[in-house]
């Protein structure tokens, strides 16, 4: 992405931030924004641990509806980071074997866990339909998204996000 456009990026998403959103409506707007205005994003969605079970719900999304809002932990590109606590670029899905398809189109997704007070509580995930989409330049992105979103659950006290 053009240095200019990602700067305007980081714009827009500092002002949702700023603006008087409630949790849903901010999570919903940050899914539409990247998947709006970054050409290699077709589908962008936050999943959270689902209370003191060992999964992940969906609470967010922009994109086609998905079949998996449940995603157990351990399955597929979500569940593994939900364990191991690390950033995952996969840059073919069809060359993976723990993996789980939303959408025959997906060729490459990106998961960056995201951290409150230390512990991995969720994670955005996005899917591209093109082969080899995602590099740095994508996981500083959406780590500094996700430490926003990590800021404004504790500003807002909106901790846990389901019961
Ligand atoms: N592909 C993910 C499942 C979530 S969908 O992409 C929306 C995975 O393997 O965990």
């Amino acid at each position: 992405m053009q240095k200019k456009k990602l700067e305007k990026l980081y714009t827009t998403l500092n002002k949702l931030f700023e603006s008087n959103l409630n949790f849903n409506e901010l999570l919903t707007r940050i899914c539409e924004t990247l998947k709006k205005e970054v050409e290699h994003y077709d589908w962008v969605g936050f999943y959270f641990k689902n209370g003191n079970k060992k999964e992940l719900k969906l609470k967010a999304f922009a994109g086609l509806p998905t079949d998996h809002e449940i995603i157990p932990f351990g399955k597929g590109i979500c569940g593994q980071v939900a364990e191991s606590h690390q950033n995952f670029i996969v840059d073919n899905v069809h060359a993976q074997d723990n993996y789980i398809a939303c959408n025959i189109n997906v060729k490459s997704e990106i998961v960056i866990p995201l951290f409150y007070n230390e512990e991995n509580i969720g994670q955005i995930d996005i899917d591209s339909n093109t082969l080899n989409a995602f590099t740095k330049a994508d996981e500083e992105l959406l780590t500094y998204v996700n430490k926003k979103v990590s800021n404004y659950i504790k500003a807002k006290n909106t901790y846990p996000i389901f019961n």
